[in-house]
């Protein structure tokens, strides 16, 4: 039996309007119901979904969601307080979950690129995720350049450091890691430019991640690593074959009913 496999919408600063989230969550709600019906989709499906749209628009697609099987997510959390204070234009964990988020994004490129977020930044996130019983769903991944000069397993070992001095400071949470931490493996040049490694690549570094975790927690033996990057409905299917990419963060084509539930049908199929 193969993992339980992810595939997650990161919607970022999109999209528009509430009214246009609200017809996105249509659409996805009325196919997922006519794929239910039609038997166009496994019975027993193995692919969990989860979106993370705007914080903006975080309880009202939480509460909208709350009936189906999707999971909502917020995409960053305050690195300052998990639950109040005065950090003017921070949301904290507390108050994402509250909200009726499960799970939070942590460390996306964008946040490290725009917002300068550094390890003790990180550290300080996570920790107040999982006070406040959040997942994180927790990206890394190389940039152009650090591909070019085979720096990836660096950068990966340099990014995962944040986990391990983590579980230094906390070990109760090593119990709770394969329930409660999913990584992104995310290059950095894959992501919003339409190119992506080969499955090949993207295979070994995940098992370097998974290894390298289990090294922190070595209860943790197989962490989810999910692939993002530029996952579309026409590649999903080759990720999906690989048995050690357990899902997708899918971007741009998260925000597109029809794309993102062809992404999961692909990791579906995969692991009928
Ligand atoms: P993309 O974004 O699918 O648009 O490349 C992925 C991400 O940033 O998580």
């Amino acid at each position: 039996m193969s993992m339980q496999a992810w595939v997650i919408g990161n919607w970022k600063q999109n999209p528009a309007t509430s009214n246009d989230v609200s017809v996105l969550l249509d659409e996805l709600l009325s196919k997922m119901g006519t794929q239910k019906q039609t038997g166009t989709t496994t019975s027993n499906s193995q692919c969990k979904l989860m979106v993370a749209p705007s914080c903006i628009h975080l309880s009202a697609v939480s509460e909208r969601l709350a009936s189906s099987t999707i999971l909502s997510a917020a995409q960053d959390i305050s690195t300052y307080s998990a639950n109040v204070g005065a950090y003017t234009g921070d949301c904290s964990a507390q108050q994402v979950a509250d909200a009726g988020a499960t799970w939070t994004i942590l460390g996306h490129s964008e946040r490290r690129q725009y917002h300068k977020e550094s390890h003790d930044c990180l550290l300080n996130k996570l920790s107040h995720a999982f006070s406040e019983n959040l997942g994180v769903v927790f990206c890394i991944g190389e940039t152009q350049t650090q591909y070019n000069e085979h720096q990836t397993l660096d950068i990966i070992d340099a990014q995962l450091s944040v986990i391990k001095d983590l579980l230094v400071q906390q070990p109760h949470l090593i119990s709770l890691l394969s329930e409660k931490l999913i990584i992104a493996y995310e290059p950095v040049w894959a992501i919003g430019t339409g190119k992506v490694p080969t499955v090949e690549e993207v295979s070994k570094t995940h098992q370097y991640i998974k290894q390298a975790i289990a090294g922190f927690a070595s209860n943790v033996d197989n962490i989810t690593v999910l692939y993002g990057g530029s996952v579309n409905a026409s590649n999903a299917g080759s990720f999906a074959a690989d048995p050690m990419i357990d899902g997708a963060l899918v971007g741009g084509a998260s925000l597109k009913a029809e794309s993102f539930l062809a992404i999961a049908n692909a990791f579906d199929q995969a692991n009928a």
